[in-house]
């Protein structure tokens, strides 16, 4: 029985004080609804004050990148035992804004996955296809390959501190959802590809999650769906009661 996880993207949004006026405005809306985990992801500067303001609840606090490197001249940065030093959790790894913009690769994806994981933190881990690649009709062997090289070198033992996020990267904010039929079958060709490298076991205990303008309105339906087991959400993530009626879809 995998446990519906439900994490938001804040992206390059909320300061520090407004984090805290925003976890103190969800903290009592998705108070005693433990049938999720429900992360949210921060910007670093505004982890500590997000974090700050969830103590005691059901709420987690994770960070949107971290580097490969242990430590060392790479300016910039932040690594995995800085953020397991300040308490975070989970980690959001490989959105595809990092991909876009910033030049990250699935060979990055991957050091940077291993090193988090190898400091104790879990990795969201976020992969998939271009508008092109899925109007071309190869979604599946995108999705494929991305997650055999993300995942390059990782034994079965510490993929129980992965959750995939398939991201049609088509959908993210750009209010075109995957119908729940697509992400369905997307989010099932991943765990085939998972059940190939570690096993169908393994396969069927991964958590794997849709992101692509999920939201109030269309979460239930996505949700109900064999393989979607969460979601991450960036927009609606920034809006209380669009993102506790997507934690109410998860019960
Ligand atoms: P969106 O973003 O919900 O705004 O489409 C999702 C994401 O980027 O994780």
């Amino acid at each position: 029985m995998r446990r519906y996880v439900i994490a938001g993207n804040w992206k390059m949004n909320f300061t520090p004080s407004e984090a805290t006026a925003f976890i103190n405005e969800i903290k009592p809306l998705v108070e005693g609804k433990n049938n999720c985990d429900i992360i949210f992801c921060a910007p670093f500067v505004t982890i500590g004050a997000a974090m700050e303001a969830a103590k005691g609840s059901n709420i987690k606090i994770g960070a949107q990148n971290v580097h490969f490197e242990e430590k060392g001249a790479f300016t910039g940065e932040i690594s995995a035992k800085m953020l397991k030093e300040i308490g975070v959790e989970y980690v959001i790894i490989g959105h595809s804004e990092r991909r876009q913009y910033f030049g990250e690769t699935d060979y990055t994806v991957n050091l940077r996955t291993k090193a988090a994981l190898a400091a104790g933190l879990k990795v969201l881990l976020c992969l998939g296809e271009v508008k092109e690649e899925r109007l071309a009709g190869i979604t599946n062997e995108v999705v494929g390959m991305q997650t055999k090289l993300d995942l390059a070198g990782i034994s079965a033992e510490e993929l129980k501190n992965i959750i995939i996020a398939y991201e049609p990267v088509w959908a993210i904010g750009t209010g075109l959802t995957a119908t729940p039929e697509q992400a369905d079958e997307t989010c099932g060709v991943i765990r085939d590809v998972v059940a190939d490298l570690y096993g169908r076991e393994v396969a069927e205990e991964l958590i794997i999650q849709y992101g692509g303008s999920m939201n109030d309105k269309n979460a239930a339906e996505l949700l109900s769906k064999t393989n979607v087991d969460g979601g991450l959400i960036g927009g609606a993530s920034l809006v209380a009661e669009k993102f506790n009626a997507i934690v109410d879809a998860a019960q």
